[in-house]
């Protein structure tokens, strides 16, 4: 087999067959085949797309490029979550405990931030003592005595992704839906859970900018999903505003407490008990509508908040900041952002504010750099809410008045004022499953 008849059969626009797409990637994995002929492939498969049979069988080979991690020796129905990526997004910390507290395992690994959106690992590691790099061994023994434990992507896990993934960041690449698909795919399934629940982020802080194209790669997904044997269901929710009020490390821990603690904003526990609901209906716990009260009860009964306080616990980290959240290490500049006009706020460029929080030191602008976990902003007024002129719409919490300065012109500029209400807009779009798409 030579990849130069494997670029030219796509380039034509043909299908792959299994043995093709598995030389590829043996190939490009072990660097017999070199990046040049990997991104003309790359740019193929962006320009004529794959079949579900192709881009099921590119998942099942990226995903068997490395480690796949065998939960079996871990009992119950293991159920995992992916999101693409938002700001203020803090739900896994949420939904998990909620779906753990009930009995689901969830055995979960999750990223770092990424551009202008936060990530789980950082999130917790703003707790003192948090540990989130768990050798296999300990990470198993939490889930089975505690039945949730989430830590930072590890061990050789989808190698072929770590290289295809840089390949097409810098081979404008990227938004391919067979690609993006059997990249979030082949890290879900080699990670081993049971079941996958997705959630699929639309609107100006996504990825997938429309819902009719996150719909599109919702389904890609839960075809690959089902394909290979793990129940898979998808629910494509609002990033046109940020989640909740907090951005920013320990500033959104405060209030994944206080949304265990049955005191959250509406919008962020609206989407956990959503959320949550489909892990438990996947895991087999009764129609969505019995989930969703199971869910709902455990944020109200306490038990959640209980099962958080064990994972942290677990994990090496200091339980008092969530029982307490003012023992977190505290902002030394607070600044207050008003409004400049009174109205209605229409809308919040959520890529912007996730910018603007980089700014303020909570996420990195270089691999490297250091996270300052106490920076971040915190929004006193959303989109649809009424302002006056000079009114505050949100705090910002940094460590120098310059860092203050930038972000407060990044997030003046994504806000938008207008004179009469906004139309509003749900809060979850639609519902992908193998039986269809149920629209909201
Ligand atoms: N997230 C991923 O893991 N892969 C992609 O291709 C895009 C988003």
């Amino acid at each position: 087999m030579r990849m130069y008849d494997i670029i030219a059969k796509k380039r034509d626009g043909n299908e792959l067959s299994e043995q093709e797409i598995q030389f590829f990637i043996d190939g490009y994995v072990k660097g017999n085949i070199p990046d040049y002929q990997a991104s003309a492939l790359m740019m193929a498969i962006y320009l004529h797309g794959m079949t579900e049979q192709e881009t099921a069988n590119l998942t099942m080979c990226m995903a068997r490029s490395g480690e796949m991690v065998d939960l079996s020796s871990i009992d119950g129905v293991k159920v995992d979550k992916h999101s693409t990526g938002g700001v203020g997004d803090k739900t896994t910390l949420i939904i998990a405990p909620i779906v753990a507290s009930l009995g689901v395992r969830v055995a979960k690994m999750s990223g770092r931030g990424l551009g202008h959106t936060g990530g789980t690992v950082d999130k917790m590691e703003s707790i003192p003592g948090m540990k989130t790099d768990l050798d296999r061994k300990t990470f198993f023994n939490i889930v089975r005595k505690v039945g949730v434990s989430v830590i930072g992507q590890s061990g050789n896990l989808v190698p072929a992704d770590k290289k295809l993934y840089a390949l097409r960041d810098v081979t404008a690449t990227i938004e391919s839906i067979p690609l993006i698909a059997s990249s979030i795919m082949s890290k879900k399934i080699a990670a081993g859970s049971d079941c996958i629940l997705l959630d699929v982020k639309t609107g100006s802080g996504a990825f997938m900018k429309t819902v009719e194209d996150s719909i599109q790669l919702a389904k890609a997904m839960v075809s690959i999903g089902e394909h290979v044997g793990r129940r898979t269901v998808a629910l494509i929710t609002d990033m046109d505003r940020p989640l909740g009020s907090a951005i920013g490390n320990s500033l959104e821990i405060c209030e994944v407490c206080e949304t265990l603690k049955n005191r959250g904003p509406k919008d962020l526990t609206a989407i956990c008990v959503e959320l949550a609901a489909n892990m438990l209906f996947l895991a087999g716990h009764g129609e969505l509508s019995t989930c969703r009260e199971l869910a709902k009860a455990q944020i109200s009964n306490g038990a959640a908040f209980q099962k958080l306080r064990e994972m942290v616990a677990a994990q090496g980290g200091d339980v008092s900041v969530l029982d307490d959240n003012s023992k977190f290490a505290q902002a030394a500049v607070r600044r207050e952002i008003k409004a400049r006009k009174t109205g209605f706020i229409h809308a919040m460029n959520t890529e912007q504010c996730g910018i603007a929080s980089v700014e303020l030191g909570a996420g990195r602008e270089k691999k490297e750099d250091p996270i300052d976990y106490c920076a971040g902003i915190i929004l006193q007024k959303k989109v649809g809410d009424q302002v006056k002129a000079g009114e505050t719409i949100a705090t910002f919490y940094t460590s120098s008045e310059q860092k203050c300065n930038e972000a407060e012109q990044l997030f003046q500029n994504a806000v938008t004022i207008g004179t009469e209400p906004p139309a509003s807009v749900p809060l979850l779009h639609a519902r992908v499953t193998k039986d269809g798409v149920e629209q909201h």
